[in-house]
């Protein structure tokens, strides 16, 4: 089954084309047939954070060319001959498909035009199901993707599943990675040749889901099924990274760059002559929830009182930051472990591919006498198209098809 897998819920606008067959604990496989990205991150870097419509308008821009850039990649990306224009190919009248066209995407202008030029001149692409994500992110960059795939789906005549991005970062963490997977997500990235597989489960599983909008334990006790343990109750993990980097005087989104300035602090760590120390925020509270605006407010506190920050001040701040989220995420995820008897532990979303996090989380769970965590490829932790094609063709095995006029974005949605 090949699966196009579109992806526009936050500030990435991606597109993949993959070919998946068999079923998840049996014989799957898949290949990468084509990938592509654009990250809008300089886009919104000015604002400090994502700015909803811009993105919107950011998506409209980029879907066509990167839905070119993956068909031309997986190699069938063919001038039209003639017999299967729009409107010809599925024997439909190309006026009311025109007309249709148009009044889908009647709020995506940009992407309209560029459609409409994209459409007639070239051959329908061998494409069994559209998947696309509905929610959860922001609604306006939801629903670009959501027309550009009704577009897709009514001219092609595809069917659509309709994909939770949170399970996207569960599913792409299970990819087998002992061929070494990296796959390249930039703008102009190759894709892979090679076949992959997806570890498989022993159940319990217990997802620790740490993205700029999530911070989430979540249960399945068997395949698609989740269960929400505990989840932040302010800020996410990703956002406290990003609001304690602004502070820092780094740029959005300041995850991996904090992260670096906190790696560097312990390299040199003799030198330091600062000692900071911040909240551990609800480790020792009985539930599995998070919370980590507090955090963030202690750093600003610290920062007000000692601005000017020296370089070894900031340093030190990123240090004990990072120290402090990892401990809570740490805490949190073994208690969850125990408490509800989980034998497998994914970790999933873009603050996933921080190092720290993942070292004292694997150790702390051998530790424990568990199987190390399975982690996203860092280059596939944050958003990306894979994950959502990989979660669609699960969902498309099911039947789980979507009437293209009842889709609709779901900023909120859960697991
Ligand atoms: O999953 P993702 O791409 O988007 C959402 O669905 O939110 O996650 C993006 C988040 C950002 O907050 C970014 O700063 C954070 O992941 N991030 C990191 C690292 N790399 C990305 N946070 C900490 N350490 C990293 N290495
Ligand atoms: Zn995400």
């Amino acid at each position: 089954m090949r699966i196009l897998g579109i992806e526009t819920s936050c500030d990435e606008t991606a597109i993949c084309l993959i070919e998946a067959n068999g079923s998840f604990g049996n014989d799957f496989e898949f290949r990468i047939l084509g990938n592509s990205l654009i990250s809008q991150i300089a886009v919104h870097a000015q604002y400090g954070g994502v700015f909803p419509n811009l993105a919107k308008r950011e998506h409209g821009r980029n879907l066509v060319p990167l839905l070119e850039q993956t068909l031309r990649q997986s190699g069938q990306f063919t001038v039209d001959s003639g017999q299967k224009k729009i409107g010809t190919a599925n024997s439909v009248n190309s006026k009311l498909l025109t007309v249709n066209l148009k009044n889908l995407l009647a709020r995506e202008p940009e992407l309209y035009e560029k459609l409409a030029v994209f459409l007639p001149k070239y051959a329908k692409p061998e494409i069994d199901v559209i998947a696309v994500t509905v929610g959860p992110g922001l609604e306006p960059a939801l629903w670009v993707g959501i027309n550009f795939a009704r577009a897709l789906s009514l001219v092609w005549n595809i069917p659509i599943v309709a994909v939770n991005h949170m399970e996207g970062h569960v599913v792409i963490a299970l990819i087998h990675n002992d061929e070494g997977f990296r796959c390249q997500v930039s703008g102009n990235s190759e894709s892979k040749t090679g076949t992959y597989n997806l570890e498989p489960i022993t159940y319990p599983l217990l997802s620790l889901l740490i993205s700029g909008g999530h911070t989430e334990l979540v249960l399945s006790r068997q395949w698609q099924e989740y269960e929400i343990l505990g989840a932040t109750r302010d800020d996410a993990v990703g956002e406290a990274f990003d609001k304690v980097a602004r502070l820092l005087g780094l740029p959005y989104p300041g995850g991996a760059s904090l992260s670096a300035l906190a790696k560097k602090a312990r390299l040199c760590d003799e030198a330091s002559p600062h000692r900071i120390t911040l909240p551990r925020p609800m480790i020792h509270d009985d539930s599995l929830d998070f919370s980590f605006a507090g955090l963030k407010t202690a750093v600003r506190r610290i920062v007000e009182i000692h601005s000017p920050l020296s370089d070894e001040m900031k340093m030190a701040i990123a240090r004990e930051f990072e120290d402090a989220v990892t401990e809570v995420l740490v805490k949190k995820t073994l208690r969850a472990v125990e408490e509800h008897g989980a034998r497998t532990v994914v970790v999933g979303g873009g603050v996933s591919a921080n190092s720290h996090i993942r070292l004292h989380l694997a150790e702390a769970l051998e530790k424990a006498g568990l199987p190390p965590p399975l982690f996203p490829s860092p280059d596939l932790a944050t958003d990306n198209a894979i994950m959502i094609a990989l979660a669609g063709y699960f969902r498309a095995q099911n039947r789980d098809f979507v009437n293209p006029d009842m889709i609709k974005a779901e900023g909120n949605l859960r697991l």
